[in-house]
């Protein structure tokens, strides 16, 4: 891992995933250290965030390191005009490391071909998430005990959300049973019906889920994402499709437990975060161990 760019959840191996997993552990009993001292990351947020930015600046700031970047393309050169290309070129000879989120699907592979530092995609469009991925794995071995063998709804925008196909893409490796739960317009793309299929494994669609719901290991679930339509009516005939209520749980697994990579608008009823099945805000908080996995190891500083 040292050096390499995580771009794609399939950068990395399964055994990767583990390794990584493992040390996430470790930050999470001592969060607070100083291997970071004397490094700069850069964090480049073309497109908004609450978590994936505000976590790896924790996790930065946990391990003594710097942070430079921002938040809003708005106050950078881009306003001028700036390529991609020389933005990436320009901030490689100012860090050891750059984090980047963009609403354009692919650019992280490209900004990565171009960097002289190693590159992190913190959500690139409709393609990739991956440390989003990478702390989901971390919240269901947490919930479940294991990775292999578990029964995975993930519900909603399975069409442009990035953080199902990255998880898709992971859990595929840990013999999962898949159930897609989606509106008609924001079906699992076939590239990943496609992998599935050549892997072996199983995945069955629906429209809806009320009574399979008891079969469930984890639900995750997902924002029907507004900034990716280009039609507004199509996004107010889908943006209703799911709303997750309380007793909808009643007769769950008792190992449940309901993930969400956030934000949600209404998709989970508030009656839900009372529900110890309800596990997406401890979900962000493994999101700053898993952050701080991810560098040190990228920085072969572990
Ligand atoms: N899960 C996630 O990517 O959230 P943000 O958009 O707030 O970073």
């Amino acid at each position: 891992m040292k050096n390499k760019s995580l771009v794609s959840i399939t950068d990395f191996s399964k055994s990767d995933y583990l390794k990584i997993l493992d040390l996430a552990e470790s930050y999470e009993r001592k969060p607070v250290s100083e291997l970071l001292t004397g490094k700069v990351i850069a964090t480049l947020f073309f497109e908004p965030s609450t978590r994936t930015r505000l976590s790896f600046e924790s996790a930065v700031n946990r391990m003594g390191g710097r942070i430079i970047g921002f938040s809003d393309s708005s106050s950078s050169s881009v306003t001028k005009g700036e390529t991609l290309y020389d933005t990436i070129n320009v901030v490689s000879n100012y860090c050891d490391l750059i984090v980047m989120r963009h609403p354009l699907e692919g650019s992280a592979r490209f900004a990565s071909e171009i960097a002289t530092v190693p590159v992190i995609n913190a959500g690139d469009g409709a393609n990739q998430h991956p440390t989003q991925t990478l702390l989901d794995l971390y919240s269901i071995k947490k919930t479940q005990g294991k990775l292999d063998d578990l029964t995975l709804f993930m519900v909603g925008d399975l069409k442009y959300g990035r953080t199902v196909h990255s998880l898709l893409m992971a859990m595929s490796q840990f013999n999962t049973t898949f159930h897609f739960i989606s509106p008609e317009e924001l079906k699992m793309p076939e590239e990943y019906k496609i992998l599935l299929r050549t892997l072996g494994l199983k995945y069955h669609e629906h429209k809806d889920y009320t009574d399979i719901i008891t079969e469930a290991d984890i639900i995750y679930m997902t924002r029907v994402q507004k900034e990716r339509f280009s039609d507004p009516i199509e996004y107010e005939r889908t943006k209703n499709a799911y709303v997750l209520k309380n007793k909808m749980l009643t007769h769950t697994k008792e190992n449940l437990k309901i993930l969400h990579p956030l934000p949600r608008v209404n998709e989970i009823d508030q009656d839900v975060d009372v529900n110890p099945k309800a596990y997406y805000f401890t979900q962000v908080l493994n999101g700053v161990y898993i952050r701080q996995a991810i560098i040190s190891s990228i920085l072969g500083l572990c």
